[in-house]
């Protein structure tokens, strides 16, 4: 594991590099270890909190990915984060608020790991060699509009070979990827960048964030397989992944009667290449 420095994640530290990373940024609370940042960040947007509030912690207890999953957010391993915005978008544009963040993850992280080897997959993970980097978990509100979103972004910074014996070798890490120690603050600075900008243009063109993903994103073209639960019951398909629609949804010709259809990221797990 790369060494990490108590404070790191610290006000002190952070708050003068978010503050240069964007104008948009506006208040910073951080957590040495708490259940969950997307909670705390909830727990914010009920309250006067701007946008750009940006919750960290440096271990999370209950931390928690796609699909009820746990997310393990061990204390100097990753970079646990939350960013409130309040945006007044329709639903269908949150959509594509959720894909817009792994293209922002992804832009911060390839100042640190290398430009060639990030990639998306479909619906918001940031992978490096096939192997999971990063993974956002979006939750918001708002009955006819969504007036609040909390985008949960969780990083493998260090290494955890430990993690690898436990959920297999799927995973990687920025510092495995990048070949040395990665500082938190300045990921978490380039981060808010790249969100704050990418968050106006889903406001100005969500279209073009939709294209900016499919670019980027080594689902497209591919075979794959995913589950359907249905009730009690879970289906396994199959399908060429060839587009997005104006929702972010991942449109699929299905094997069978190969019909094209839109698969949406809260009905669907473990989306994955058939080959595997
Ligand atoms: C996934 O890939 O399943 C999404 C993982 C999201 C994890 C992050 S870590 C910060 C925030 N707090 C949480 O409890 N989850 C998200």
């Amino acid at each position: 594991m790369g060494e990490t420095y108590l404070g790191e994640l610290e006000p002190a530290m952070v708050v003068p590099l978010l503050a240069r990373a964007s104008e948009k940024f506006s208040s910073y609370h951080y957590f040495p270890q708490i259940g969950s940042t997307n909670d705390a960040a909830k727990e914010l947007a009920r309250g006067s909190a701007g946008e750009i509030a940006v919750v960290v912690a440096d271990c999370q207890t209950q931390g928690r990915g796609r699909s009820g999953r746990r997310w393990i957010s061990e204390p100097g391993r990753g970079l646990w984060v939350s960013l409130l915005i309040r945006p007044n978008l329709s639903h269908w544009q949150a959509g594509v608020l959720s894909l817009g963040a792994a293209v922002a993850v992804a832009k911060a992280l390839r100042l640190h790991c290398g430009q060639g080897q990030v990639a998306l997959k479909w619906p918001n993970d940031v992978v490096a060699y096939q192997r999971k980097l990063a993974g956002i978990l979006v939750e918001g509100g708002g009955a006819t509009q969504v007036n609040w979103a909390v985008v949960g972004i969780g990083i493998n910074t260090g290494r955890f070979p430990e993690l690898k014996e436990t959920i297999g070798r799927q995973v990687t890490s920025v510092e495995e990827i990048a070949g040395k120690p990665v500082s938190r603050a300045e990921l978490l600075a380039d981060l808010v960048a790249a969100f704050a900008d990418v968050y106006a243009l889903i406001k100005a063109a969500p279209t073009q964030v939709l294209t900016e993903f499919s670019s980027q994103c080594e689902t497209m073209g591919q075979q794959i397989m995913w589950r359907e639960v249905h009730g009690a019951e879970e289906i396994t398909n199959r399908g060429l992944a060839v587009g997005l629609d104006d929702t972010g949804a991942l449109l699929v010709q299905t094997v069978g009667d190969q019909r094209i259809r839109p698969l949406r990221a809260s009905e669907v797990a473990l989306v994955r290449p058939e080959r595997d």
